[in-house]
Order: C-alpha cells, then structure tokens, then sequence
C-alpha cells in the first residue's frame, strides 16, 4: 500500500513537537514498560499484556518488516525537545476493510494533545503519499479520549458493531472514518504528490 519512498526507515514524520520515526530494537524496554501498562493495553483490541522486553522486541521487528514490505506504517513517536524520548507508537496498517489507524500514548505523557498531533501527520501522509480513500479505526464504545482525538482529525462514526475483536470481542465497539474528500475539504490540499512523483518519473 505504501510506495517505495516510506519503505526506508529514513522517511519519518515531523510535527510541532513529534517526530514519528520507524521504531528500532533499542525502544523495546520503554514499549513494554509503557504499553505494558494495563491502563493503555485494556484500551486495545491487540496489544499484549503482560509485554515482556522480548515480546517488544518481536513487535518492534514485525513492525519494521511490515513497513519495509510497505503493508504497514508503524512509527514511534519521541519529543523533539527530547529525541531520545519514546512516549508511544501510532501507525496504520493494510487490511482487508482498507487502511486502519492504531494508536497508543504512554500514560506519563497523555492529555497535552500529542496524539492529536499524531494522528494528523499519519491521515495526512496517508492522502498524500497513497491512493486510499478513506482511513478507518474500531475503538470500544467508551473510549472517550480516543474518540476525542479522532474527532479532532475530521474521523466520523461510521459504523457500530455489538462486538469487536482480539481482547473486545465481548464488547461494543465503534468505526470512525476519515474520507478523503472530507479530509481534503478540511486541509485544502488538491495534489497527490505519490501520483506526480510517479509521473514525473514514467
Ligand atoms: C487515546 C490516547 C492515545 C490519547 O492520547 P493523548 O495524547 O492524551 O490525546 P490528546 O491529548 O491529543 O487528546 C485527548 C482528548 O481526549 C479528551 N479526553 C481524555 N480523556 C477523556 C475522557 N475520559 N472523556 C472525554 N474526553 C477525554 C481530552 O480532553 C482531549 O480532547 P481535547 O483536546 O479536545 O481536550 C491515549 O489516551 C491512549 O493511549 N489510550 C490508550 C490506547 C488507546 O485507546 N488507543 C486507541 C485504540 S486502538
């Protein structure tokens, strides 16, 4: 899904105060004391608990050979004040229902808004490095802050299921969408760069 420009674990995302990198072996001990964290894990329908270093270790690898692959783009998101900062992962994977958003935020650092920024550069570099129409994520029903983030990013409830899957397949969950021509309403860009630098290249 995504083109040879994301493949390398040069391409990162910047925004105010994050860059979104790929995440590397080194991270693994501060992912599994943060998401390791019941009060982060119970939010998600897959990450593991408990997370050991080693299972860390495994999903940082996995992730790095998805977005080699290009079926995922998985970033860890550290302080540009403190590049050394690991504070959470956001990033979106290829799947049979289109390309789905997944987030988590280290508890230490919620509330000031750096998912926000997050999720933004994720939508906005999906509209514009790819083809895809519409980005799409299932949170729990009372998953008010997420709900709250992706609001923020233009996301609409678009469907509502009586149960989801992994960890809430006893729960009720909801779809929040993003389409394109909404997201391109909200930030005005007309140009799909993915498909120009393809031209300019044929
Ligand atoms: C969801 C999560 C990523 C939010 O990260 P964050 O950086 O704190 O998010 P932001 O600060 O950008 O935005 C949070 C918004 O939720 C709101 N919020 C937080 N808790 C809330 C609650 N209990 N009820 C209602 N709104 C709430 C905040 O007020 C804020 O909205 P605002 O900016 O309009 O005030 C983080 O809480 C997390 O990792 N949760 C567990 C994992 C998860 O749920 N992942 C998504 C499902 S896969």
């Amino acid at each position: 899904m995504f083109p040879e420009i994301a493949r390398d674990d040069v391409f990162r995302l910047e925004t105010r105060r994050l860059w979104l990198r790929w995440p590397r072996g080194s991270d693994a001990p501060a992912v599994s004391a943060l998401a390791g964290d019941w009060g982060v894990a119970r939010w998600t329908a897959l990450i593991p608990h408990p997370y050991t270093i080693e299972t860390a270790e495994r999903c940082i690898l996995a992730a790095r050979a998805g977005n080699a692959r290009g079926s995922s783009l998985r970033f860890a998101l550290t302080l540009k004040d403190f590049p050394r900062k690991f504070v959470g992962m956001a990033g979106i994977d290829a799947t049979d229902d289109g390309p789905r958003l997944g987030f988590w935020l280290g508890r230490p650092y919620a509330g000031r808004g750096l998912m926000s920024e997050a999720a933004q550069a994720l939508a906005d570099a999906l509209f514009r490095i790819t083809e895809a129409e519409e980005l799409s994520t299932v949170i729990l029903t009372d998953n008010a802050a997420s709900r709250a983030v992706l609001e923020k990013c233009g996301f609409v409830e678009s469907e509502r299921f009586e149960t989801g899957f992994g960890r809430h397949a006893d729960s009720p969950v909801v779809r929040m969408t993003l389409r394109r021509d909404e997201w391109q309403a909200s930030t005005g860009d007309v140009l799909r760069p993915a498909l120009a630098f393809d031209r300019a290249l044929a």
